[in-house]
């Protein structure tokens, strides 16, 4: 089953409770929500309080992307906000196989992000205890950026390591996704589609229509 987590990111913040409403009446399941730090990568987002905020108003799944050193200190602080999925970057995490326990111990759903120049091989033995993998197709830290072509070839290998060992694992990918990016993340094995400008960017209803019915479609030529 493919699912779309449309990222505020690139929302309005001055209508962002709207924005969302506008997302989740059109039918999407997941929320991506990207908190980074100015230290993991440049850029500095937002966190605990717009969290919050948006939990008290949606029934969304809350997908949390931490672009931040030692994920470890936040974990449970996220949890209780009401996050479901919480992704951790691999590269940000000394002891990644304890941060993937924490995350399960508070409940939730883990994640490993990889950026564009890690190696499949780190998840070499964590992989059967992730619940979801996040491919990075753009370097992170920012939104609006250009679909890095190598990461086709690495999803396809990561969906093929999955199957081989009997995974159902989900892919996620984000960054660079729009209409002809999307049709290769499918292809290639990806099942969660992250999507910031392409679904705020414009008309976040309108937005979120169009890549819901862009997946639908793929789903329906693939049966
Ligand atoms: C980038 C973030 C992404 C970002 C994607 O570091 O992790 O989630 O919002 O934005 P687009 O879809 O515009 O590339
Ligand atoms: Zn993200």
């Amino acid at each position: 089953m493919v699912r779309l987590s449309p990222s505020i990111l690139a929302a309005d913040f001055t209508k962002l409770g709207e924005q969302v409403r506008q997302v989740e009446e059109a039918g999407v399941p997941w929320l991506h929500i990207d908190v980074m730090d100015g230290n993991f990568v440049p850029s500095i987002s937002f966190g605990m309080p717009v969290i919050a905020s948006l939990r008290e108003k949606s029934g969304l799944v809350f997908d949390v992307h931490l672009m931040i050193e030692k994920p470890e200190r936040y974990i449970e602080e996220f949890a209780g906000l009401g996050a479901d999925v919480i992704t951790v970057h691999a590269e940000a995490c000394t002891h990644l196989d304890r941060v993937i326990h924490q995350i399960k111990a508070a409940g939730k759903k883990a994640g490993v992000a990889l950026n564009p120049a890690t190696d499949l091989s780190v998840l070499e033995y964590v992989l059967d205890q992730v619940d979801m993998v996040l491919i990075m197709t753009v370097n992170p830290g920012f939104g609006g950026q250009g679909y890095i072509p190598y990461s086709t070839e690495k999803i396809r290998r990561l969906r093929r390591m999955c199957t081989e060992r009997g995974l159902s694992t989900d892919i996620q990918v984000d960054g660079g996704i729009n209409e002809k990016t999307l049709k290769l993340v499918l292809e290639a094995g990806a099942n969660v589609i992250v999507a910031g400008s392409a679904v705020f960017g414009g008309d976040p209803g309108a937005g979120a229509r169009k890549y819901l019915s862009l997946i639908e479609e793929f789903e329906r030529q693939k049966k």
